[in-house]
């Protein structure tokens, strides 16, 4: 298979397999609005076969940077539909990604509690805006309660993305945020049914996906997943209890039929990933994770090994406006700059030149 075929991903249906990995910019200000230049920054990047957006809070207590967008309120959904009306006028499908996030975070930025699955905090500091870091507070322990209000929070944030306009959801299930603070035994020390073994711990995300599901249909929800990431103290480094944990989260998935599977982890042709991929039964879309910056050969090899449909691309498309045209015709990327990746205007987000500005 080539990497700049088309491909169904349940309900969406791709020109190429080049995914534009979420990646959070932090340009929507206090009120969590996508403005012009958000918009205009995925419209520039609809070339790519699915935007996957920012992610994106659901409920106030689920923010965790300053200027991340929003889908609580309703002028935060009409941002994103101009988001999507942009996209889809260029031919382009995006979905949004759903992103609570969890520990990570601190009153500052939610403007109140901050939640998770056990009152364990991170080590280290949070950005809290404005260039200050504080310590990450000892987040309160969601009540099974609590946690079933929450999965309604995302139901209601899906359904008000698609009724946006946006052509799914994919649930941010990776990196250390709530739905992975779930799986991991280090954050997850819960003794109801969302915790202890690795099937309980498997469950809160298993009736995430099934709401969802149910509420906007299976064919529009994608989950992503980080296992062995070990990033903002979610450890998982018990090879045996991550293929318990995720494998019981596949078979939960299984029989809803998504839309896809993404997956973050440094070895995507690997055994954990390809076992996961065997078990959850639809498509994959996968990425090597930070360590490196994927490169036009990895994403062509991944393809052509079929050790996936689709190749989720990140700091290559933030820097490449047109990145599927530039891989396709082999022509030279402009190099992503990391110090605007959370800065605040158009200066590295709008403005990385397109391939016939460069020549
Ligand atoms: C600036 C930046 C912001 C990111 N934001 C998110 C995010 O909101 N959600 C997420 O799941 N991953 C996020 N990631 C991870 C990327 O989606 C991707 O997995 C990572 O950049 C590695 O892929 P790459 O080598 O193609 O860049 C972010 C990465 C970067 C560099």
């Amino acid at each position: 298979m080539d990497l700049f075929s088309p491909v169904r991903l349940g309900d969406l249906e791709l020109a190429n397999r080049v995914v534009m990995a979420p990646l959070t910019r932090m340009r929507s200000g206090r009120a969590g609005i996508p403005r012009d230049i958000v918009v205009e920054h995925y419209e520039q990047r609809a070339g790519v076969g699915l935007v996957v957006t920012e992610g994106t809070f659901p409920n106030e207590e689920s923010r965790a940077f300053a200027g991340q967008p929003g889908i609580v309120t309703d002028e935060q959904a009409e941002g994103w539909r101009r988001v999507a009306d942009a996209v889809h006028a260029r031919g382009g499908r995006i979905v949004m990604q759903v992103m609570h996030g969890g520990r990570v975070s601190h009153p500052e930025l939610t403007g109140t509690r901050v939640v998770a699955p056990s009152a364990l905090p991170i080590r280290g500091e949070v950005h809290v805006g404005g260039g200050v870091k504080q310590p990450f507070p000892v987040p309160h322990a969601l009540t099974t309660d609590e946690a079933r209000a929450t999965l309604a929070d995302f139901v209601a944030a899906s359904e008000r993305a698609v009724a946006a306009g946006l052509d799914g959801v994919e649930l941010h299930g990776a990196n250390g945020y709530l739905l992975h603070e779930f799986l991991s035994p280090a954050s997850n020390q819960r003794d109801d049914v969302y915790g202890g073994s690795p099937e309980n711990r498997a469950r809160f995300v298993v009736e995430v996906a099934t709401a969802v599901a149910e509420a906007v249909g299976p064919g529009r929800v994608g989950l992503r997943i980080s296992p062995e990431h070990n990033i903002q103290d979610a450890l998982e480094t018990d090879r045996e209890d991550v293929l318990a944990t995720y494998g019981a989260l596949m078979d939960g998935l299984r029989p809803l039929g998504l839309a896809y599977l993404s997956v973050l982890h440094v070895e995507p042709g690997g055994d954990l990933v390809q076992e996961l991929r065997r078990r959850f039964g639809g498509p994959l879309i996968a990425n090597s994770g930070f360590g490196t910056v994927t490169t036009r050969e990895e994403a062509l090899r991944l393809i052509d090994d079929a050790h996936a449909e689709a190749v989720a691309v990140g700091r290559p498309v933030l820097a490449n406006p047109d990145l599927v045209a530039r891989w396709r015709g082999e022509h030279p990327e402009n190099q992503p700059d990391p110090a605007t990746f959370y800065a605040s205007g158009p200066e590295g987000y709008t403005d990385y030149p397109f391939l016939a500005a460069a020549r």
